[in-house]
């Protein structure tokens, strides 16, 4: 494990981050988790074009380009020694006496590289349990911010009802999990939400629907009701840390067959060949 602040690579426990920090004070900042296989960081540059853009909307100035991050992510998995890793960056407005209204400072850049944290294939094999929540975040989820309270909320109380991830409602409507974008299957056709305001745009999202376009699954970018997801013939989620994961059961609701179907399996199987 090794860490990094502005400018300097430390070992985890031992990176002090100022208290007048605005991440810490306010979530003042935009991040990405970017998974490396065997050493090589996967949709590297995607990850990093969407921190940029993440950036942007919060007027945040970018303090290096996304070829120096990829530099410096490429430093940091050296230095580190790891071959199987999560790489955590975050982007902050700085260090400043608090104040709301954007300070005179310049951005703080820190990133922390661990080994990976990967689910099991039995939990592949398996698929998971979701719940159903209301969504609470605020309107601009597009938005890779710092600011999570709604979506720690929601994980808590998922894993509180003994699920692996909270499935959010808004008007009627399913957006995403909590940390995750979410798919229901009808009749072969793969739904899922608009990559609108309403969504983060995943990474493993736009890989999936490449991958479902060259294996001739249609995929329909409708958003579809908690209804829809209970009579579904399959369901699933997708993140850059669970890749493709069956949804076997939402709430008291087993979906298709309880075992995760044919479609989710297909496409995780093309999911995966896209890291070799
Ligand atoms: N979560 N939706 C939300 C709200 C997310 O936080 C994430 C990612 C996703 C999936 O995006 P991607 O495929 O680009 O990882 C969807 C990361 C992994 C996290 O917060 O740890």
């Amino acid at each position: 494990t090794l860490a990094f602040f502005n400018g300097e690579f430390l070992p985890i426990d031992s990176l002090v981050i100022p208290i007048d920090e605005r991440g810490h004070q306010f979530g003042d900042g935009v991040y990405e988790v970017i998974k490396v296989y065997d050493g090589k960081p996967f949709l590297m540059r995607e990850h990093l074009v969407r921190l940029e853009n993440s950036a942007k909307a919060i007027r945040l100035e970018m303090p290096y380009t996304v070829e120096q991050l990829e530099e410096l992510i490429g430093e940091g998995l050296t230095r580190a020694d790891l071959r199987d890793a999560q790489v955590y960056v975050q982007i902050t407005r700085g260090i400043a006496v608090r104040l709301h209204a954007f300070p005179d400072a310049s951005p703080s850049i820190s990133m922390t590289l661990r080994p990976a944290k990967s689910l099991s294939e039995e939990t592949f094999n398996t698929g998971v349990k979701v719940t159903l929540l209301e969504d609470e975040r605020w309107l601009n989820c597009y938005i890779k911010s710092l600011n999570l309270l709604a979506n720690i909320l929601a994980k808590q109380t998922a894993s509180d009802r003994g699920c692996f991830e909270a499935v959010l409602v808004r008007d009627g409507y399913v957006t995403e999990g909590s940390s995750t974008n979410a798919y229901a299957v009808k009749d072969g056709v793969v739904y899922t939400h608009p990559a609108n305001k309403r969504i983060l745009h995943g990474i493993t999202r736009a890989a999936v629907l490449q991958v479902a376009a060259e294996a001739g699954i249609e995929v329909r970018e409708e958003a579809f009701t908690p209804e829809f997801l209970l009579s579904a013939d399959e369901a699933f989620i997708t993140s850059t840390t669970s890749e493709v994961l069956a949804i076997t059961q939402v709430d008291d609701t087993v979906i298709g067959t309880g075992r995760p179907g044919p479609v989710v399996n297909q496409l995780h199987a093309k999911f995966r060949e896209l890291i070799v």
